[in-house]
């Protein structure tokens, strides 16, 4: 990895293998939705290790005690449709209160830049950390068009986390965005001419929905 590159790669052995089943071409939908949501949910686990407590009084059968809880920070999650969206109900399942946005992008074959088709966002979103999800993070063309949108709509505390990146598509993120902190489960050695990370795993969105 160069040294430039401001990313922390969550590579806990669990995830690392789950990727490893995941990447091998013969694994079917079901398995690969399955994986693909469970690192989901290990990647929040860690993403989430800062979040805020503070303590409150409680009663256990035995005694009174002081115990932590959530401070109660606001969190969204937003996918990036439609590969996002294999991501959500892992996150989802570790932060229950969380609200859901959704954003559409897709690349314009002319001028091959990411385009807006769909945005819903919570209505309270400047005052969230959101958390927006995206397996594959390739040219870093999208999901540095989601990133600028939601600062438009009023974003202030963002963070991306995808699963497998190309240095290329950190890159972007890195200079477009230095402010949100990227989060990836593994660190690709390149894109090929079409565009897929290599060695990665292919279509993302094709293998989540079973479009192959
Ligand atoms: N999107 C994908 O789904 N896979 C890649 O390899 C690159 C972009």
């Amino acid at each position: 990895m160069s040294e430039d590159m401001k990313v922390t790669v969550i590579d806990h052995p669990l995830i690392q293998h789950k990727l490893t089943l995941m990447r091998q071409k013969d694994t079917g939908t079901k398995d690969f939705r399955e994986l693909l949501e469970e690192i989901a949910m290990l990647m929040a686990y860690e993403i989430t290790r800062d979040f805020p407590l503070k303590e409150i009084e409680i009663e256990t059968p035995v005694a009174k005690c002081k115990a932590k809880v959530l401070e109660g920070k606001k969190v969204g999650v937003v996918p990036i449709l439609r590969a996002g969206l294999g991501m959500l109900n892992g996150v989802v399942n570790m932060i229950p209160a969380a609200r859901v946005g959704h954003v559409g992008m897709y690349r314009d074959p002319k001028t091959l830049k990411p385009v807006e088709y769909y945005c819903k966002l919570p209505n309270d979103v400047e005052e969230r950390t959101l958390i927006v999800v995206d397996p594959m993070l390739a040219t870093g063309g999208s999901a540095s068009a989601a990133l600028s949108l939601l600062k438009e709509k009023g974003a202030k505390s963002l963070i991306l986390m995808c699963l497998v990146a190309a240095p290329e598509g950190i890159k972007v993120i890195n200079e477009d965005h230095p402010d949100v902190p990227l989060y990836v489960a593994a660190i690709d050695e390149k894109l090929n001419e079409k565009g897929y990370i290599v060695p990665g795993l292919g279509d993302a969105g094709d293998r989540i929905f079973g479009t192959l």
